[in-house]
């Protein structure tokens, strides 16, 4: 499927296409959440006072790739970091580029706002995503602990 690859911010009336990649994405965790939920991230992409932003990776036109990000402060800088939170491609469309240019997107935006770093979680078995992540960044090993409240 190759074809012209562009990544833009998604904007507040494309929440049609953006679905059923959230969708995807959250099959994928096999994970469900609460409409509202999803509701108030799409609604938080839009509103210029939260720092949540969400990339669209259109192959033709068509979107078949997000990336979710947010910032936040640290103790260790000045600036404030880049989290990117979530990274999606429908599965037709994978092996395009477009993950790497999503991160790449994301790097640009990151730099942009003076955010000091671009940093993200995946799972050790994630073979796919991780295949790509070792040719973009750096896996300095750490390990995440969550306690659920
Ligand atoms: C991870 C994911 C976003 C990658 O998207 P993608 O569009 O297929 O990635 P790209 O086409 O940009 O691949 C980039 C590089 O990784 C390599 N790569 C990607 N998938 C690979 C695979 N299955 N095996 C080997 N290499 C692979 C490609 O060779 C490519 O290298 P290149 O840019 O030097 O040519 C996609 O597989 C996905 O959505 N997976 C399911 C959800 C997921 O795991 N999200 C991330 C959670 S942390």
């Amino acid at each position: 499927m190759a074809g012209n690859v562009i990544i833009r911010p998604l904007g507040e009336d494309e929440r049609e296409a953006w679905n059923p990649l959230w969708d995807g994405y959250l099959a994928f965790y096999k994970s469900a959440l609460a409409q509202e939920i999803t509701d108030l991230a799409w609604s938080r992409f839009h509103d210029p006072d939260e720092p949540l932003f969400a990339l669209g990776g259109y192959i033709d036109g068509r979107l078949l790739g997000i990336a979710h990000y947010l910032f936040h402060r640290s103790t260790w800088a000045h600036n404030r970091y880049c989290y990117l939170e979530d990274l999606f491609v429908a599965e037709e469309a994978r092996g395009n580029g477009l993950g790497r240019a999503l991160i790449e997107e994301v790097y640009r935006k990151a730099e942009a706002a003076g955010a000091s770093r671009v940093y993200w979680l995946t799972q050790s078995g994630n073979t796919q995503a991780r295949a790509l992540y070792d040719k973009v960044a750096d896996n300095l090993g750490f390990i995440q602990y969550r306690k659920v409240l």
